[in-house]
């Protein structure tokens, strides 16, 4: 029976304040729906269906390529009614998962069993034991234990409001039986609208199994629904993925001082120290060390790299054995090859480096290519845009660039070539030659400084 996932999320978020429809929030990085899709595709849903509603087309818009049917409910009519608009695209043989945009950490683990129970033909619910019940609606059972129907807050007696069972709002169904009980919804009650809760009663009526499983951990189902409530699963989410990396043998001084915002894929050994944030998807190779307030986004480590403090590394493609920083800034484009040292105060942007070159101090270097074993000095400048076009500069093997040299782009250094400290330099310099390129140093003999004038 093929699966059928059902999101929910047309709902406004008003306590959000924001311009950014509620399923769009980011957490860790990622919008709160996107987290909920993640959970459909690892469930392996035949097809998934996101009913939206608020926002309108930016929902579908910040999705551009998910594989994903999305439903419109122009007029938000209550949680049955929102299902009910997905069903017309799911056969009566299919099973259904209902599944709420803005409940992001839902495992598949706890997700999979409901499934089950509906392929068995059963109506399956998640429920979760809370202190304060408040808000939520009620699962409630009669004396021999099975669940009767599911009572809203604002309908419910003061009995059944005294019960601890709540529906986290997330079930699974047969499609056929579903859509049936979807055709009976009523929205006499005391919020006028139609509630998706209301099939639990009408499954029972018929004499349908209705089996409610329990959620292993609150926080699998919280929903968010304001800044708070998102903050919190932040840090709920830092400390999975801090654990998940110290499973796979990642050392961290502290899990609690790690953001995430992504993946990291990380070798064995590895060594992260605090406050560092990783955003993408970044691979760190086996012995990375990473230092302190560090930022790395979309980015591979090779093997051995070390980064030092206050580094900043954007799509970077580093190789084995490198050393970074402290406040070194790697942006697109920049590719190190082995044993390559960029030191404080450089910024490497869309430029090939050979193996073991060294630019160790406040350079900027954009659309170069340097070969093996070259020395950039201190104060290095690629002169790579004439306000108009960019132009490269190619940098040949061995080559000893002095300290403050501008190369005026597009502009090559012969291998071996010297630069002598202070250069400008516009035009190729050939290989294995001194090249200097500044005025000559001259000396005024007898030469007065200047005295400030009485009065
Ligand atoms: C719902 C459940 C309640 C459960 C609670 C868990 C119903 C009637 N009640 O209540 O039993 O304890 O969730 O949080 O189902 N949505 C739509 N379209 C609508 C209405 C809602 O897409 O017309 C979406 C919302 O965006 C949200 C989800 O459905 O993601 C739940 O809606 P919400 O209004 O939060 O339901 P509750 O009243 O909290
Ligand atoms: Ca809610």
């Amino acid at each position: 029976m093929a699966l059928h996932v059902v999101i929910l999320a047309a709902g406004q978020g008003t306590r959000m304040k924001s311009a950014l429809p509620k399923v769009l929030q980011p957490l860790a990085g990622r919008p709160l729906l996107a987290h909920v899709l993640g959970r459909a595709l690892g469930l392996g849903a035949h097809a998934t269906h996101v009913v939206y509603g608020h926002g309108g087309d930016a929902v579908p818009q910040a999705f551009p390529e998910a594989d994903v049917r999305w439903v419109l409910q122009a007029e938000r009519l209550g949680t049955g009614h929102a299902v009910a608009q997905a069903m017309p695209g799911i056969p009566d043989d299919a099973v259904v998962l209902v599944l709420y945009g803005d409940v992001p950490l839902i495992e598949a683990s706890t997700l999979k069993p409901l499934v089950t129970a509906a392929r068995e033909g059963k109506l399956a619910l998640l429920g979760v034991k809370l202190d304060d019940p408040t808000g939520y609606g009620r699962i409630v059972r009669d004396a021999g234990g099975k669940v009767v129907r599911i009572v809203e807050e604002k309908d419910a007696s003061a009995a059944e409001r005294a019960v601890a069972e709540v529906n986290t709002g997330i079930m699974a169904a047969p499609a056929g039986r579903l859509r049936a009980w979807l055709g009976g919804l009523s929205n006499r009650n005391a919020q006028g609208e139609y509630y998706l809760t209301d099939v639990v009663g009408l499954a029972v009526a018929e004499g349908m199994t209705v089996e409610a499983l329990q959620a292993p951990t609150v926080a699998e189902v919280l929903g968010i629904n304001d800044r708070a409530q998102l903050a919190g699963l932040e840090t709920t989410l830092r400390r999975r993925i801090a654990a998940d990396l110290m499973t796979a043998g990642v050392t961290l001084a502290d899990p609690a001082r790690i953001d995430v915002r992504g993946r990291v894929d990380a070798g064995r050994d590895v060594f992260i120290d605090i406050n560092a944030v990783f955003e993408g998807v970044v691979e760190l190779g086996d012995n990375v060390s990473i230092g302190p307030n560090v930022f790395i986004r979309d980015s591979r480590l090779g093997p051995g790299c070390v980064v030092q403090p206050n580094t900043v590394i954007e799509g970077a493609d580093v190789g084995p054995g490198c050393e970074l920083g402290p406040f070194a800034r790697f942006r697109p484009g920049a590719e190190l090859a082995d044993g390559v040292r960029v030191g404080n105060f450089v910024e490497i942007k869309n430029s090939r480096i050979g193996p073991a070159s060294k630019v160790n101090h406040l350079s900027y270097i954009g659309d170069a290519e340097i070969g093996t074993r070259v020395n950039v000095g201190a104060g290095t400048i690629t002169c790579n845009y004439d306000g108009a076009n960019k132009h490269r500069t190619v940098i040949g093997d061995d080559v000893f660039v002095g300290s403050n040299t501008a190369l005026v782009a597009p502009v090559n250094i012969g291998a071996g070539a010297t630069i002598g400290a202070g250069s400008t330099v516009s035009k190729d310099a050939p290989p294995a030659e001194l090249t200097v390129a500044r005025s000559k140093q001259v000396t005024v003999r007898g030469w007065k400084r200047p005295v400030k004038k009485p009065g």
